[in-house]
């Protein structure tokens, strides 16, 4: 802890640096959804998180490399089912090995940032479907999507906000800087809406099935909002204490993807599905979290049972607004329907399709396609609609080859400093990710690390990849991208 005697409080430096998921580095993590989902053979090449960049081991050298770098912050996540493995007391290893993290980030002056959950909760708070059960079979849903009746009212809303409030109570001598969640809406769509997708999915799999149910993803929705609320409120209690000296002793924000939404076609339905896809996607979640207005209709309208506007035990639940930004996605018109509670009838809701390369420019190892105008674009309204701080909670390229990384940093920064110059209120820029890691249901073929791991070395040796060298430089010219540097490195 910082003591300031006879002068105020010092402002926080902008924040240059990575971003990590525990489930994606550690290792040694089996009582977790993903654990299970793992153990069901759902990843590709029969990959085992086990096998990673084993952090545990090494995060201490991990971290002087980051600050080698020039990083002054540092975002990961507590495991929640390292720590809880079951329901019941805290396992005391767990919590001794993240305050040595905790610990090591602050003796490096990187300021941490803490996501509480990031894709992952212990099994006893979520269990996962088997796989060959359909939606109708299956027994009563847990985790996000468990709980019946009004939304937002699920078990996980209070077992969440009981972790939020421990860990708060734990490491907020050390933490500022919060995201509770990570991502709501890609679970949602990963999880739910996604046929051939990913963990703990309870949507019917066959291709040409009944068309895309809502409900689940709904009451996900729904219990996400109200988790974060309700450990906002947790944290904003039990964490009293401004670790960094800036006069605050929290700032809680959401790690929440954003995508630039472009119709599939100029013809009206394309163009209505690509903007109720922007607001179903981006900004929704976060219009519940700041205004308070909760539409899990999606229509825009809050006329709904149980919707409303200015909801006072959801409204300023934000700080700061994290964004998430990878690419921009081409938008189909998709028909879903719902069920009670969320509307007794069938409408229409747009939805946006899956990766796609049909734009026919640069794309990474996943076919994602490079767009750093989009990240503008996403920045600028982002900041429009909420005129809060945002910092970048993720930004980053899958490239095994180390060929477009570096092209890849130097645009989207040139990006993020053009939404600066405009009024944007950008406070930081965390790249993902600090080293080559466990891409859930894909397994380590995508690598989308600054260091680059060698998994066949049982030291793991990491090796800075031409991306991280150049973000280096960049960090140290203070975030200046120049035309040339630009024209040097085109996006390939
Ligand atoms: C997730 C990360 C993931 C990254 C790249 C983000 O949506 O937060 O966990 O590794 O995308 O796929």
């Amino acid at each position: 802890m910082v003591v300031l005697l006879g002068c105020g409080p010092r402002e926080q430096p902008f924040l240059w640096g990575s971003a990590t998921a525990a489930y994606q580095v550690e290792g040694g993590i089996h009582s977790a959804d993903w654990s299970e989902w793992e153990r069901l053979g759902n990843i590709q090449n029969g990959d085992r998180a086990d096998d990673g960049p084993r952090m545990t081991e090494h995060y201490e050298a991990d971290l002087d490399e980051a600050v080698a770098m020039g990083h002054n912050s540092y975002r990961f996540s507590l495991e929640w089912a390292r720590l809880q493995p079951r329901d019941g007391p805290y396992d005391g290893e767990a919590l001794a090995y993240y305050r040595k993290v905790v610990k090591a980030c602050r003796d490096r002056k990187l300021e941490p940032m803490v996501t509480l959950s990031h894709f992952t909760l212990p099994a006893w708070v979520h269990d996962v479907n088997p796989g060959n059960l359909s939606y109708g079979e299956l027994p009563e849903p847990k985790g996000w999507e468990g709980g019946g009746g009004a939304p937002g009212t699920g078990p996980v809303v209070t077992q969440f906000a009981q972790f939020a409030a421990d860990m708060a109570d734990e490491f907020g001598d050390e933490v500022d800087l919060w995201t509770p969640l990570n991502e709501p809406l890609v679970q949602l769509t990963a999880t739910f809406l996604n046929p051939a997708a990913a963990a703990n999915e309870r949507f019917p799999r066959a291709p040409g099935g009944p068309r895309p149910d809502l409900t689940p993803a709904m009451h996900a929705l729904t219990n996400f909002i109200y988790a974060h609320a309700r450990a906002t409120d947790a944290i904003r209690d039990h964490d009293t204490i401004d670790a960094d000296g800036d006069g605050k002793a929290t700032q809680i924000g959401i790690a929440q993807h954003m995508r630039f939404m472009v119709p599939g076609s100029q013809q009206a339905d394309y163009v209505v599905a690509a903007g109720r896809a922007e607001y179903a996607f981006n900004f929704l979640l976060l219009d519940a979290l700041t205004k308070g207005d909760l539409d899990y209709t999606l229509d825009g309208k809050f006329t709904a049972p149980f919707e409303g506007q200015g909801f006072n035990d959801l409204r300023n639940r934000l700080d700061f607004i994290g964004v998430n930004y990878y690419s921009r996605s081409e938008v189909l018109p998709i028909t879903f329907t719902a069920k009670e509670p969320y509307r007794d009838e069938e409408f229409s809701l747009r939805m946006i399709s899956g990766e796609t390369t049909s734009f026919g420019g640069p794309v990474s190892d996943l076919g994602w396609d490079q767009f750093p105008d989009g990240f503008y674009e996403v920045l600028l309204r982002t900041h429009a609609r909420y005129a809060l701080p945002i910092y970048v909670t993720e930004n980053g390229i899958a490239d095994a080859t180390n060929t477009k990384r570096a092209a890849f940093i130097a645009h989207h920064l040139r990006a993020m400093q053009r939404a600066r110059d405009e009024g944007a209120d950008i406070r930081g820029y965390l790249h993902w990710s600090l080293l080559d890691n466990f891409e859930w249901v894909r397994g380590f073929s995508p690598r989308f690390g600054l260091l680059t791991v060698d998994y066949a070395d049982p030291e793991r040796k990491r090796t800075r990849t031409a991306g991280a060298e150049l973000y280096s430089r960049i960090i140290a010219d203070e975030g200046k991208v120049s035309d040339e540097l630009l024209a040097e490195n085109p996006l390939r």
